[in-house]
């Protein structure tokens, strides 16, 4: 192009090539390409127009100003150029990044508590409206508060080795019920009226089956005072029975032995399932055991610190898994420490 003649013909030609190459310019990089290669410092057109001097005097006006208006129409067209890319462009990410708010989100997993604490919680709010206060009572113990002071003949099958975990310590062991618990209770509040309830885990040596496992929960609850009768004890739990599994719940009481209690008793509640019509679950009895219960034998008293003569007590121990069980239609109770979500989400 250096060779050829410098005429107003060239610039048209070149602005006529440049203005094909726009068209054909599909992105932003080709277009800021096409703008170096025609309209920069060293571009095409500008260089066309830098070599005016050449011409002779007459003509360069006529030159000049058709080289500007050239030079015009082309920034024109690339500024229009470069709009339209950039709207193509936005449309295009637009459907490319479009969010389909129709899709189903997709949740968290959550944890819950696990049905035997939810099943403690609602004893403990139930008792505490009752006026109990919980106590904490350890879970290793000594034979000496888990049976003697408990009065358990020395040789009832309960301290038998097939019954308890014994640790290597001698006379340690890992308690059986919470019962123990009365023990330091009433040794802690000797010579005051109490009234607390004992959650806590309780081991047994045996055999794993569905019905029973070597660790369970029991609910221990003692009131002593002095005035304290039986008519107490069946009031009260009668009452907590109701709180527990729903107003006019029919409750039964039935003798029954513990060697810390007498008189002793346990306590049915109409089967919670069939209404006490007789299901399965009940064993067509309409009735479910709910807990043990009874009157604080006077040595147990004794061994607490009160005087039996004008001091009294009553007692009672559930185990909340069974009723949990029953509420649930639970069918095994080794899924209670089986740890498999499959079980534990269902709460
Ligand atoms: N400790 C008894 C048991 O494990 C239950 C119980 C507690 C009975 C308190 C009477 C009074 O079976």
């Amino acid at each position: 192009m250096q060779d050829q003649p410098l005429t107003e013909l060239t610039l048209d030609q070149v602005a006529k090539e440049a203005l094909a190459a726009l068209g054909a310019a599909a992105d932003g990089e080709t277009l800021e390409g096409w703008h170096v290669t025609y309209l920069g410092r060293k571009g095409q057109v500008t260089q066309l127009i830098r070599r005016v001097s050449d011409l002779p005097k007459e003509e360069r006006p006529a030159f000049g100003k058709r080289a500007n208006e050239i030079k015009q129409a082309l920034e024109a067209a690339y500024g229009r150029h470069a709009q339209a890319l950039k709207v193509r462009e936005m449309e295009r990410s637009l459907v490319e990044g479009a969010i389909d708010v129709t899709l189903p989100g997709r949740s968290t997993a959550h944890g819950r508590l696990h049905p035997s604490t939810q099943v403690l919680r609602r004893i403990t709010q139930i008792s505490a409206d009752m006026g109990f206060q919980v106590y904490r009572s350890r879970d290793v113990e000594t034979d000496e508060c888990n049976f003697q002071l408990l009065n358990f003949p020395r040789h009832h099958p309960a301290r038998d080795m097939q019954d308890t975990f014994y640790t290597t310590q001698r006379d340690v062991l890992l308690r059986t019920h919470t019962s123990p618990g009365q023990i330091h209770a009433m040794r802690e509040y000797c010579p005051e009226p109490i009234r607390v309830i004992l959650p806590g885990m309780c081991y047994r040596y045996e055999q794993l089956t569905a019905r029973s496992e070597i660790q369970f929960y029991q609910v221990e609850g003692l009131a002593g005072g002095y005035d304290i009768r039986f008519t107490d004890l069946k009031g009260t739990l009668t009452d907590f029975a109701q709180r527990m599994f729903g107003s006019g719940r029919k409750t039964r009481f039935r003798a029954s032995y513990f060697p810390f209690t007498e008189p002793s008793a346990e306590m049915d509640v109409e089967c919670i399932l069939c209404d006490g019509r007789g299901c399965r679950v009940c064993k067509h009895t309409g009735w479910l055991e709910i807990l043990g219960c009874g009157m604080v034998h006077p040595v147990v008293l004794q061994n607490g610190g009160y005087d039996p003569s004008v001091f009294s007590g009553y007692a009672f121990g559930m185990g909340p898994e069974r009723s949990t069980m029953t509420r649930y239609g639970i069918e095994d109770i080794r899924y209670f420490w089986g740890n498999d979500l499959r079980f534990l989400e269902q709460f």
